[in-house]
């Protein structure tokens, strides 16, 4: 059945309702490898063109999961088996919590958006380690990175301590690790995107990071409604003390009269694309980044691509446009190649920066 016609019944269930079924059927189809197989076959586009290496990593595909999908990473396996060419897990923090009281995710159907104000739900790091250690052989050739936040009762100027220790826990699970300091639902934790803070943040955490998981990659993931000059300070300090990546961005915060918590979807592409482009034109394309906001057609992605992403993300445009949106945005991306008479996603990458 075609998501479209399935979708009216998703969208009578109240949105976490329905997410949280659907993982669990994603769970379910991707705990067996028949399962896994079938849903490639349903799902998933290969094509050597899309392959593509980021931050010393190589992807099948430049297209992946955003962070908050499979919080927990409960169902990686299937979700892989869809054919992302890489998956966030996460955000996951220290200790369990357990985020903002419901309803806290909200559809906005005019708009294809979502907002939310889930605040880190977690079942925490001793829960989700196993799982992330399980889910690797069911992964294929999909990368797998973890996103990291800290606990909302730790105090600002604790932060870069759950940092620390989360990656001392999650690093050796993970390819990469994304320090997430931009969620608009956990109150002052966008503060430590300044320079005050995120300086030491990262120094912290890269010491530990050497110490137990060398060489994994360290991206920092930004809000989109810091300003350029904001941004930039973000930049100089990842520059300065040497992040793999820069992750953009995740949700805006909504205003009056929407409700409050973090947009995300359509509204979201053309601020998270500036961001990107401006992050690319100052790096002149220097430092790797992955682009994340709005992307419901291939359109969007390849807008992201060409305005300096090596890598694209997505969350809400699943929820609209269902699991098969995967595997159209690789084979349009494939198509759109070989008719401009590229050979390489890579050609593409910054091409209108
Ligand atoms: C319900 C929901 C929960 C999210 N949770 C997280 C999270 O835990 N950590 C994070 O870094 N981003 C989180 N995000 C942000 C997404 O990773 C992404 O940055 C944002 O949704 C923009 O992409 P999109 O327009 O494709 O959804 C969440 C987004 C949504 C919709």
């Amino acid at each position: 059945m075609r998501y479209h016609a399935l979708r009216p019944l998703l969208f009578r269930l109240d949105p976490e309702s329905a997410h949280h079924r659907t993982l669990q059927l994603l769970a379910l189809a991707g705990f067996s490898g028949v399962g896994r197989a079938l849903l490639r076959r349903l799902f998933a586009y290969a094509d050597p063109c899309l392959e593509t290496e980021v931050f010393g990593l190589r992807f099948p595909n430049p297209v992946g999961l955003a962070a908050g999908y499979d919080k927990d990473g409960v169902a990686l396996g299937g979700l892989a088996a869809l054919g992302f060419g890489h998956l966030e897990a996460g955000t996951v923090t220290l200790a369990p919590q357990p985020g903002n009281p419901k309803p806290r995710v909200f559809r906005e159907p005019e708009s294809s958006a979502l907002i939310n104000s889930l605040g880190f739900p977690s079942q925490g790091a001793a829960a989700v380690l196993p799982r992330l250690q399980a889910a690797r052989p069911t992964l294929g050739r999909a990368v797998l990175g973890v996103n990291l936040g800290k606990n909302k009762t730790t105090p600002l100027e604790q932060a870069a301590a759950d940092y620390a220790q989360l990656v001392q826990r999650l690093g050796l699970a993970a390819d990469y690790i994304t320090i997430n300091i931009s969620s608009p639902n956990t109150a002052g934790l966008r503060d430590l995107q300044h320079r005050v803070y995120l300086e030491p943040l990262l120094r912290a955490v890269l010491a530990e990071r050497d110490a137990h998981a060398p060489g994994c990659p360290l991206l920092v993931k930004i809000a989109p409604d810091l300003t350029l000059a904001e941004v930039d300070e973000v930049l100089d300090v990842a520059l300065a003390v040497g992040v793999a990546g820069l992750i953009a961005t995740n949700s805006l915060q909504s205003l009056p009269p929407r409700r409050p918590g973090g947009l995300t979807g359509p509204p979201l592409r053309a601020r998270s694309t500036e961001i990107v482009r401006h992050l690319y034109r100052q790096t002149q394309g220097r430092l790797p980044l992955i682009a994340v906001g709005g992307i419901h057609d291939s359109a969007a992605a390849l807008e992201k691509l060409q305005a300096g992403a090596g890598l694209v993300q997505l969350y809400t445009g699943l929820i609209y446009e269902g699991p098969a949106l995967v595997g159209r945005l690789n084979r349009d991306l494939a198509a759109w190649l070989k008719q401009q008479g590229l050979t390489h996603i890579s050609q593409a990458v910054g091409a209108a920066a």
